[in-house]
């Protein structure tokens, strides 16, 4: 299998495994949940293709023939609860939907069908968070708490602490496009949690920090959970989800093939990937 899952962390730079606590009340509730990707102008050999419905007729009147449409199914009927104070894990290989799942919950990607509450509104923290590479890091944290809902005096004070935990150093008053990207994922991370959001879904947006972030941002992200936050974690290593998480959802071709403890689905997932068994065994966990 192609996956380059990392399951060879050092477990010394890992931070010791989170404590489980009693659970809190729901705070995002997943029902029955589709999302399909319409792409248009796709050539022949995807997944469901068909003709123009009327609708899509109509609406492209007077355009130019975009020509088929084809429909990726990327989650197919999700269905789960997470409660505040919990940090669960989400595996499955590439294109198995997690970023999709995550958008959706985040309310970035309109359901196609089913439902999503949450309790508060999610903070999405992916690879690809949006920071300006033209203006410096300082006006990126600006930008950032400002977008975050703190007000200017908030802002300018919380500048120090960021810099410091994404240890800018003198690159704070340079433009973020002379950044390493280990620097401007440090500096991406600090920002999203200068407050400690109630939802927090972090997409593999550690991948690219050292071992010491790795645990500073790991420490960050246990506060949050202190606070009865409740994290979202995808990340291609394992390690870091079993130290990190108390749970894990495993998803397969959009399909959540098991919802359980963090140990259980990680082991079955991890036989998985190695080609030992095949994804039905994640059914039988859960
Ligand atoms: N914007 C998009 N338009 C069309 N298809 C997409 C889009 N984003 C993702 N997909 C497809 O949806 C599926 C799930 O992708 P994704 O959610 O990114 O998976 P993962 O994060 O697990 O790698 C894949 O088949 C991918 O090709
Ligand atoms: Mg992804």
């Amino acid at each position: 299998m192609t996956e380059n899952i990392d399951v060879e962390v050092d477990e010394s730079n890992l931070p010791r495994r989170v404590e489980r606590r009693p659970i809190g009340a729901p705070s995002v509730i997943v029902d029955d949940l589709h999302i399909t990707y319409r792409v248009f102008g796709a050539r022949r050999g995807g997944t469901t293709q068909d003709r123009k419905s009327l609708w899509d007729r109509a609406v492209s009147l007077g355009r130019p023939d975009t020509g088929p449409i084809t429909h990726v199914p990327a989650v197919r009927g999700v269905s789960f609860v997470a409660h505040h104070g919990e940090s669960i894990g989400i595996l499955g290989t590439n294109g198995s939907g997690k970023s999709t799942l995550l958008r959706a919950v985040a309310g970035l990607l309109p359901p196609t069908s089913g439902r999503v509450f949450t309790s508060a509104e999610p903070e999405l923290l992916g690879v690809n968070a949006a920071l300006l590479p033209r203006l410096t890091g300082e006006r990126n944290i600006i930008i950032g708490g400002l977008a975050l809902g703190l007000n200017a005096k908030e802002v300018r004070r919380s500048v120090p602490d960021v810099a410091d935990f994404a240890e800018l150093g003198d690159f704070l008053y340079l433009p973020m496009s002379s950044y390493s990207s280990g620097m401007a994922s440090r500096l991406r991370f600090a920002i999203s949690t200068i407050r400690s959001p109630e939802i927090l879904m972090i997409d593999e947006a550690l991948a690219t920090g050292d071992a010491s972030f790795r645990k500073k941002s790991m420490a960050r992200i246990e506060q949050i959970r202190d606070k009865a936050g409740t994290v979202f974690f995808v990340s291609h290593s394992l390690a870091s989800v079993r130290a990190m998480c108390t749970r894990a959802l495993w998803i397969d071709k959009g399909v959540l093939v098991a919802d359980g403890d963090v140990d259980e689905v990680a082991d079955a997932y991890h036989a998985y990937v190695e080609g030992r068994t095949d994804a039905s065994s994640g059914a039988k966990l859960s």
